[in-house]
């Protein structure tokens, strides 16, 4: 990978529209991952595998997989939080799959029915059979500066929870701020702390956008030796479980950013154009 070379890995699929309140059909989002195919991506996101009394705008997430034109050289994602949600993400054909924790008990609770601790236990054999099957195995934390339930998160909570990860197998930490709520401040002393456990090239940034620092956060994480950063095509969504959090950042605002900053992405900003303003469409229905 050339030294100046920034992953965007796109969400949007899921992050952005699992949260969207009207009912988007999968014809829609399968265009959606094809027009995003598209663009040079290494990583979409495309759905998850959750329960669909939880997550209603995901239940769809075998049709889409299925549905999709794979292209040459991405790897498509989707989150599984146990052992029913890998089985059906590895019989619709996933490539990648995602596990996610969170730093917060609180936000553990509310999002996925259980504490740091159980969550872990229900990861392990997920983590197993995806070694087994050559299946590669991201892991996010949510929560990394603040909590919707229990408020700021201490850096070393979050420390612990990415280490814990890595240890268990996952090729890259995703760091979540849910809310978004950090700033390059607390997004920095966060980092520092997470740093000490894992090296910066297995780590990527994941930003919401509800204050508008996202793009200031990915700075500061740059600055700290991050180069993969998780974003949101048109901007779209925001977490379910997080009231009040907006969107991650708009893919194409930080395709702009990184670029101007001389960093190469292997993005065509006209291909992502196309596919935020279907994002948009999406979005107004
Ligand atoms: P639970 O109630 O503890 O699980 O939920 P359970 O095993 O007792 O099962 C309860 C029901 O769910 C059963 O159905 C299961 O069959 C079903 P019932 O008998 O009641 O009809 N079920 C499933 N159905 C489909 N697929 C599955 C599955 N598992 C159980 N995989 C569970 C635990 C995790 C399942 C639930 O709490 C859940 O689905 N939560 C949704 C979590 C979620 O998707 N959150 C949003 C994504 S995370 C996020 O956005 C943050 C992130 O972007 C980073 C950041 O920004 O910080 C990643
Ligand atoms: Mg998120």
């Amino acid at each position: 990978m050339a030294r100046n070379f920034v992953e965007i890995f796109e969400v949007g699929p899921r992050d952005g529209l699992q949260n969207e309140p009207r009912a988007i059909s999968a014809a829609e989002k399968i265009a959606l991952v094809d027009k995003l195919s598209e663009a040079g991506f290494r990583h979409i996101e495309v759905t998850s595998f959750v329960s669909p009394k939880a997550v209603p705008q995901m239940a769809d997430g075998a049709e889409v997989l299925q549905g999709i034109i794979k292209a040459d050289g991405v790897a498509y994602t989707a989150l599984t939080p146990n052992m029913k949600g890998y089985e059906a993400a590895v019989a619709a054909g996933v490539d990648e799959i995602a596990i996610f924790a969170s730093a917060s008990e609180g936000f553990s609770q509310k999002n996925i029915n259980c504490s740091i601790a159980e969550s872990f236990e229900r990861f392990a054999p997920i983590l197993k059979a995806a070694r087994h099957a050559d299946i590669p195995v991201r892991g996010y934390v949510s929560c990394v500066t603040d909590c919707p339930y229990d408020g700021p998160v201490a850096p070393e909570a979050v420390a612990k929870v990415a280490a814990d990860l890595f240890a268990a197998g996952c090729y890259e930490i995703s760091l979540g701020d849910t809310l978004g709520k950090g700033t390059p401040d607390t997004v920095a002393r966060m980092l520092l702390a997470v740093l000490k456990e894992v090296p910066a090239h297995r780590l990527a940034g994941h930003f919401h956008n509800t204050d508008g620092h996202a793009i200031a956060n990915i700075d500061a994480a740059l600055a700290l030796g991050l180069r993969v950063f998780d974003t949101a095509i048109g901007g779209l969504g925001g977490c379910p479980f997080a009231p009040g959090a907006e969107g991650n950042v708009a893919t194409e605002a930080v395709q702009e950013h990184v670029t101007a900053l001389g960093y190469e992405t292997g993005l065509c900003s006209e291909t992502l154009e196309e596919a935020a303003a279907m994002a948009r469409q999406m979005r107004q229905g």
